[in-house]
């Protein structure tokens, strides 16, 4: 693949789109080198799939409860990606638990954005949690997808204060603002060619990487 040409990005989604909606920005002005060729969603109806149909992009739905089991939805989900032959997956708010079938398919490139600096806060509620831990700093980390839980090789993270008064919303809405320039920031990256998976190592401009990149 050359530096100049477009990588190709399959989104997966569960809910209201806003980081997909980052990146069909930054793509549609040309920030980012990618092209969204398929948003699925496993929730039907949701407003992100609404969002790709606004850009003319094929909008899938693949709702897991109409399969017996994961692995039979996985199978599925793999086979509907794959016909759209991405460069990367991207996992934006995403929310079903993938097995090491699916993870391992996508080795190298699988993204996930979780609302935490991991390792901290895995899981859900990670804005209570933040607050109720008494963090003075939160933010969200760029990962590579494991079957672990969360817990995928760290790429790059932003950070925000944790402010007297704040509640999970107003948390919630500070780190999302950071997500949504932190998304395109590391595919970027990865369509550039600084950035990779080998084993379980992040390189970055050839270097291994020893601790998550810091947006600026
Ligand atoms: C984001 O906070 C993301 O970090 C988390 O789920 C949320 C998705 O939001 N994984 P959106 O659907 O991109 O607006």
């Amino acid at each position: 693949m050359s530096v100049m040409e477009k990588i190709r990005l399959v989104v997966l989604i569960s809910g209201r789109g806003s980081n997909l909606q980052a990146l069909l920005d930054q793509a549609a002005s040309g920030e980012l080198s990618a092209e969204v060729v398929a948003v699925i969603s496993n929730q039907p109806g949701v407003y992100g799939l609404e969002r790709a149909r606004q850009a003319g992009i094929p909008a899938l739905e693949l709702n897991h409860r109409n399969f017996v089991d994961r692995p039979s939805f996985e199978a599925a989900l793999i086979e509907l990606i794959d016909r759209y032959q991405p460069d990367l997956v991207i996992l934006a708010g995403f929310m079903r638990l993938l097995t090491a079938g699916f993870t391992e398919h996508y080795q190298g490139r699988l993204l996930n954005i979780h609302p935490s600096l991991l390792p901290k806060f895995r899981g859900l509620h990670t804005h209570e949690r933040a607050i109720a831990a008494g963090e003075t700093e939160h933010g969200a980390t760029i990962h590579f997808v494991t079957a672990e839980l969360d817990g995928g090789p760290l790429i790059v993270q932003a950070r925000v204060p944790v402010l007297p008064g704040d509640d999970p919303e107003v948390l919630a809405a500070r780190v999302l603002a950071q997500e949504h320039r932190l998304y395109p920031q590391a595919i970027r990256w990865f369509a550039e060619g600084r950035l990779k998976l080998e084993g379980d190592q992040v390189w970055f401009d050839e270097e291994p990487l020893r601790e998550p990149l810091q947006l600026e």
